[in-house]
């Protein structure tokens, strides 16, 4: 057996043939109007194979700079490189500065030789003020910018986090702060801040509501909750880069929806739908060979930086993309998560430092993870308790005179476990990823076709 640093010789044979595959198709789409969308699936399995490969190769770096971490849910509580999330980001900012010309090549090619007629005499004039950039698409060039400047302050910062274990309290804002380019350009490009009023909503509020500056507060938080809960909705192996990918795909099957024949080819939507792909196809491309690492039983760890970049990548998408309110739909597991947790996250009841399910080493099963009470609970405490406990929706474990010694953890993994009782990790992480495609899938259903029963039309 290979050492787990080293690749395997038909790992190297299939991460080279996918490689060199994928740098033909790139070669290939250098004529007519260029393709960048199949460049774009090209370049994804690119980043596929690099990521793959770096994954493994810099594992025992990580570890010797002491970016390791200890998998809690084993018997042997082996360290294993924590961080590979920065692998992935790394090379999805590379693929992505690399990929900048060919969204645009039909138009750099008409900005810069007159439409492809190279007998055309361009007068001196024409060449100071810029040739013909004036016909070149620089808002669409802006928002992909953005995205990517958005993303790298994103994850610096994530990076930070991961070395300094930055205080929850602190780490909640860094996307703000990251989420301001994209901001900029939609304000600039779009500026749109009213939202179509729900059919029975009209008579009292119009067809349009002007949000105005709530609008940019509302993408702000947007783009503030996607990272956070994201990296809350973790601790079994898998589980970060599955509901990452689970959001992707389903975004991504959106996007086609938008470009698939019965859509006029010029939809005003097609070109904010095809560069939500262009985010999304490298980003499933990283996070796939990041998932075949972490996946259980997990020999790398992805770190708080893959949390903040897969939430990132898709608030870019649906802020630049104008698709919010779909983006809320697929979330909807970690908006819940987020709801149930916020008794922990606000400190109304504790909250320790893991609240991931506690391994039963006995049984090798997990169940659900508890705080301990060592005071009584207050009056709010005890009344969230009891009406948590009455609709099946805690746990709490009592002494004899009925006072309150533990709670479970309010995580809906830890919900999980107290409706199912104990799983094994893998088993768990199959159920909570089922249960996402299915509320995502149904997300989309209502979307699309429910929106007609409270909006008049459906965008698509
Ligand atoms: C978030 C959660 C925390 C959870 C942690 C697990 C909140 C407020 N915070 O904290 O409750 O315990 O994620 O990721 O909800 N680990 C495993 N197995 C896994 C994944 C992680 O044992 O499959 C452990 C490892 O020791 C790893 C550590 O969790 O080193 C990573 O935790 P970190 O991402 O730093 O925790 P937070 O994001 O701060
Ligand atoms: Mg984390």
């Amino acid at each position: 057996m290979p050492p787990p640093s080293t690749l395997s010789l038909p790992e190297q044979l299939s991460l080279l043939s996918l490689f060199l595959c994928s740098i033909a198709v790139v070669g290939n789409t250098f004529h007519g109007d260029g393709e960048p969308l199949i460049a774009s699936l090209a370049f994804s399995g690119m980043a596929f194979s690099a990521t793959y490969a770096m994954i493994r190769w810099l594992g025992p770096t990580f570890m010797k700079a002491g970016l390791r971490g200890k998998d809690l849910s084993k018997v042997h509580k082996k360290e294993i490189p924590e961080t590979m999330g920065a692998v992935c980001a790394v090379v999805y900012l590379l693929v992505a500065i690399v990929f900048i010309p060919f969204p645009f090549y039909k138009d750099i090619v008409a900005a810069t030789s007159g439409g492809g007629n190279r007998d055309v005499v361009v007068e001196v004039v024409n060449i100071e003020t810029g040739r013909f950039l004036h016909r070149f698409p620089h808002n669409k060039l802006a928002s992909y910018l953005s995205a990517l400047l958005s993303l790298q302050s994103v994850v610096i910062l994530g990076i930070g986090d991961d070395l300094f274990d930055i205080r929850w309290r602190h780490k909640f804002f860094i996307p703000a702060f990251a989420s301001i380019p994209i901001l900029i350009v939609y304000f600039v490009d779009f500026g749109v801040t009213h939202v179509v009023v729900p059919t029975p909503l009209r008579p009292y509020l119009g067809e349009l509501l002007n949000l105005g500056w709530g609008y940019y507060l509302y993408m702000a938080a947007i783009a503030i909750f996607a990272p956070n809960s994201i990296n809350i909705l973790a601790g079994i192996n898998g589980i970060e880069v599955s509901q990452s990918l689970v959001i992707a795909g389903l975004l991504a099957g959106n996007d086609i929806l938008y470009l698939l024949p019965p859509s006029p080819p010029l939809h005003p939507a097609t070109d904010s739908h095809l560069l939500s792909l262009y985010l999304l196809l490298p980003f499933i491309g990283v996070s796939l060979a990041l998932w075949t690492q972490n996946k259980y039983p997990a020999k790398v760890f992805v770190g708080d930086t893959y949390c903040y970049f897969a939430g990132t990548v898709f608030a870019a998408c649906a802020i630049l993309g104008h698709f919010s309110k779909t983006l809320l739909l697929l979330l909807l597991p970690q908006i819940a998560n987020f709801i149930y947790s916020a008794p922990q996250l606000f400190r109304l009841i504790a909250c320790p430092r893991h609240r991931l399910p506690r391994f039963n080493a006995r049984s090798g099963l997990l169940e659900p993870s508890v705080t301990p009470w060592t005071r009584e609970p207050n009056r709010l405490q005890s009344l969230l308790i009891s009406v948590l406990e009455k609709v099946g929706c805690l746990g709490v474990n009592r002494d004899e005179d009925g006072k309150v010694r533990e709670t479970t953890n309010m995580t809906i993994l830890n919900l999980w476990l107290v409706w199912r009782g104990p799983l094994r990790e893998d088993r768990l992480l199959n159920e909570i990823v089922c249960m996402q495609v299915i509320v995502g899938l149904g997300g989309l259903f209502v979307r699309h076709k429910a929106a007609l029963l409270i909006f008049t039309v459906d965008n698509l």
